[in-house]
C-alpha cells in the first residue's frame, strides 16, 4: 500500500491523531463558534510551515490591517513576527470580495496570489462568510476553489462558522477531504473546549473529542483526557 504524505500541523496533539499529520494536499474544513481559536489554529499551521521552510497564505475576509492581526498574534509563543511578510503572506481579500463581479475575479485573485508566492500552505479564515457576497455563487466558488488548490498541491484549510442547529456548514463538508470541529461547550457555569476529527480521507484517526487548551503556548490538544 502507498503511503500518502504528511505535513505536520504545528498543533501539539493532533498530529498523533491522525497517523502523522496532515494528508497532502488536502483541503481541510475547520468549523467552530466564534471564539473556539480557529484563527489561533490556522496560524498555529502556517508558523509551524514557515519554520521548516513551507510558505504559507494567509487570506481574509475581513478587512483587518495586519498589524493589527500581528498585535493579537504577539501574545502567543509560536509567533515570530519575522516570519510575517516572509514565509507567511496575508491577504486581505475583502476589497477584492467588494468589489468583484462575479466569482471569477475572486477566484483569479487567489489563484494568482498562490501562482506568485508559490505556498504549500493556504488559509481562508473564515471562508463561510463569502455566502453572503458571493449567493447563489458560493457553491459553484467552493467547488472550483478546491480543484485549483489541489491542482497547485497545497495543504489548505478553510475555516467556516456553523448556522444554529449544526454542527459544521454542509456546503463546506462537501469539498473537503478532512473534516475538523471545535466546540467550546457549557460545563455548569464554565466552558470547556475540545476538538474532533470527523472525517479524514487517507488516514485513520482518533474518534471523538480530545480536550483542548489555549494559553500563550497556543492551541494545545490533550488526547484521552
Ligand atoms: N494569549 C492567550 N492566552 C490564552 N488564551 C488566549 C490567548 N489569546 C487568545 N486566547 C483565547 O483564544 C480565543 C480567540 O481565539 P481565535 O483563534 O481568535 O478564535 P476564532 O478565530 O475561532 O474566533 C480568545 O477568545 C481567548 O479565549
Ligand atoms: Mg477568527
Amino acid at each position: 500500500m502507498a503511503d500518502i504524505e504528511r505535513i505536520p500541523t504545528g498543533i501539539p496533539g493532533l498530529d498523533e491523531m491522525m497517523n502523522g499529520g496532515l494528508p497532502y494536499p488536502s483541503t481541510i474544513l475547520l468549523a467552530g463558534g466564534t471564539g473556539t481559536g480557529k484563527t489561533t489554529f490556522c496560524m498555529q499551521f502556517l508558523f509551524k510551515g514557515a519554520k521548516i521552510g513551507e510558505r504559507g497564505l494567509y487570506f481574509t475576509t475581513f478587512s483587518e490591517p495586519p498589524e493589527w492581526m500581528l498585535k493579537f498574534l504577539s501574545t502567543y509563543d509560536f509567533v515570530d513576527p519575522k516570519r510575517f511578510g516572509q514565509e507567511i503572506k496575508y491577504v486581505d481579500l475583502s476589497y477584492t470580495l467588494e468589489k468583484a463581479k462575479g466569482m471569477e475575479e475572486v477566484l483569479e485573485a487567489i489563484e494568482s496570489e498562490i501562482v506568485t508566492f508559490k505556498p504549500k500552505r493556504i488559509v481562508i479564515d473564515p471562508i463561510s462568510v463569502m455566502e453572503g457576497l458571493l449567493k447563489d455563487d458560493y457553491r459553484r466558488f467552493l467547488f472550483r476553489f478546491a480543484t485549483m488548490t489541489k491542482n497547485w498541491q497545497t495543504a489548505t484549510v478553510v475555516t467556516g462558522e456553523a448556522k444554529p442547529g449544526s454542527p459544521y456548514p454542509l456546503e463546506l463538508a462537501y469539498i473537503a477531504d478532512g473534516v475538523i470541529i471545535i466546540y467550546n461547550t457549557e460545563v455548569g457555569r464554565l466552558r470547556r473546549r475540545s476538538l474532533e476529527i470527523l472525517k479524514m480521507r487517507g488516514t485513520s484517526h482518533t474518534t471523538g473529542k480530545q480536550a483542548v487548551d489555549i494559553s500563550e503556548r497556543g492551541f494545545i490538544i490533550h488526547p484521552g483526557l
